[in-house]
């Protein structure tokens, strides 16, 4: 299970908010693929909530280049272009040609997504915090 610490915390309410959301999608991915046994066909569902997940990442990328214009956030072309990188790299990933080992691929393919989302927002998130606290954003 991927557990939510304070130290991903922006202090922006809405952004906070898509973030944990993120997480917990990606632990209903996680609750499932433990879950499921052997014989089980439920890879229907894994997917389609890994298509959730996909989804909510570019919904929430979105958002925050969104306010970037709005507050006229200098590093906007720098963070732009890691959305992008990892929208492009997410999509990239064929779920209809998994057929051999598709627990463990989903393991680490989910693993991955989380990892990379996390690593971006204690980097590259917390680099826009400040300046939009400082013009009022809560
Ligand atoms: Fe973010
Ligand atoms: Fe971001």
């Amino acid at each position: 299970m991927f557990l939510w610490k304070k130290e991903f915390e922006l202090g922006i309410g809405s952004i906070d908010d898509q973030h944990k959301m993120l997480l917990e999608i990606g632990n209903r991915i996680n609750e499932l693929l433990i879950n499921h046994e052997e014989d089980d066909d439920n890879y229907d569902e894994i997917f389609t909530v890994i298509e959730e997940l996909k989804d909510y990442t570019i919904y929430h990328f979105n958002t925050e280049e969104e306010l970037f214009i709005k507050y006229k956030y200098p590093e906007y072309d720098e963070h732009k272009k890691e959305h992008d990188d990892f929208i492009a790299y997410i999509e990239s990933v064929n779920l209809e040609n998994i057929d051999d080992n598709q627990k463990m691929f989903l393991k680490e393919l989910l693993g991955k997504i989380v990892q990379w989302v996390f690593k971006h927002i204690i980097t590259t998130d917390f680099m826009y915090k400040d300046y939009l606290l400082k013009l009022g954003m809560k």
